[in-house]
């Protein structure tokens, strides 16, 4: 397992050089002041008051965000040594570095690699196909947490992954793949990088079996980002695919909290 950590850390090193770089992250746009969360998070969470532990924060922008929307504390952690330099860099950049920090590590981990308890644990978007193992995360999520404090995922939806050729079902098998990434400037790359899939069903379980009670599951019919080839724009910002006419689950949130004691 240590040997597909590794390759997905030179692999999430790698495109964090491209990403900081890409039109799709607008780094100059988020320096002044742009928010870099989409609609559906803004719209089921608040975070006014709160402190936050973000997992996979990549290089920190929706970490930072958060803290511009009112959260007291916002901590990041993520695999990758240069997504963390670069998230330190920029809250420092931007003044936000006493009320934000950045942890590099596997999330598995988190538990011995961040302070205290957290109001909210919150993760988005491409993170959990990169975790061999969702019992131990959502273990380690439930840690993390505060009794009463709450997780919040928003995340793509396993049956886009489907269409797009991957197993539904939880196998425990690595996919090992090369190629470039998601956004505009990609090139064809020789990027390895090893990924899981996840059914609802094992994250559900996953969740419930380390103690927290779900508090909602909600699945969205567009994407609020163009990332995958052949999305449609059909209204600003949402990206749809259509299957027969039908458009498909595109992404999902859950939120579940720890119960008070
Ligand atoms: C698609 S990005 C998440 C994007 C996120 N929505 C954002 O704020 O930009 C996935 C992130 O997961 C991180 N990651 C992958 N495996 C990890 C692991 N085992 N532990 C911690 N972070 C990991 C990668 O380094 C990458 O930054």
């Amino acid at each position: 397992m240590d040997a597909f950590l590794a390759i997905n850390q030179q692999g999430w090193d790698n495109r964090t050089e491209l990403h900081l770089e890409s039109d799709f992250y607008d780094l100059p746009g988020f320096m002044a002041g742009n928010t870099s969360l989409r609609e559906i998070e803004l719209a089921e969470l608040d975070v006014a008051g709160k402190h936050l532990l973000h997992l996979q924060c990549h290089f920190g922008q929706d970490t930072l965000s958060w803290a511009r929307e009112g959260a007291a504390s916002v901590t990041g952690l993520d695999l990758s040594p240069k997504a963390i330099a670069a998230a330190n860099h920029i809250a420092a950049e931007l003044k936000l570095d006493d009320k934000a920090s950045f942890v590099c590590g596997n999330v598995l981990d988190a538990r011995e690699l961040v302070q205290g308890e957290f109001d909210l644990v919150y993760s988005s978007y491409g993170v959990l196909c990169w975790l061999p193992d969702l019992a131990t995360w959502a273990r380690t999520i439930a840690a993390c947490l505060k009794p009463g404090g709450e997780f919040y995922l928003a995340e793509f939806h396993p049956v886009k992954a489907l269409l797009d050729g991957y197993d539904y079902f939880y196998t425990g098998q690595a996919d090992v793949e090369q190629g470039g990434s998601y956004t505009e400037n990609s090139r064809e790359a020789e990027n390895t990088l090893v990924s899981w899939s996840h059914d609802m069903g094992e994250l559900v379980s996953a969740l419930i079996r380390a103690g927290l009670v779900i508090e909602s599951l909600r699945e969205y019919d567009f994407s609020p980002y163009n990332c995958f080839e052949n999305l449609v724009e059909e209204e600003p910002g949402r990206y749809r695919q259509r299957l027969e006419g039908k458009p498909i689950p595109m992404v999902f949130s859950i939120k579940a909290r720890k119960p008070e004691c």
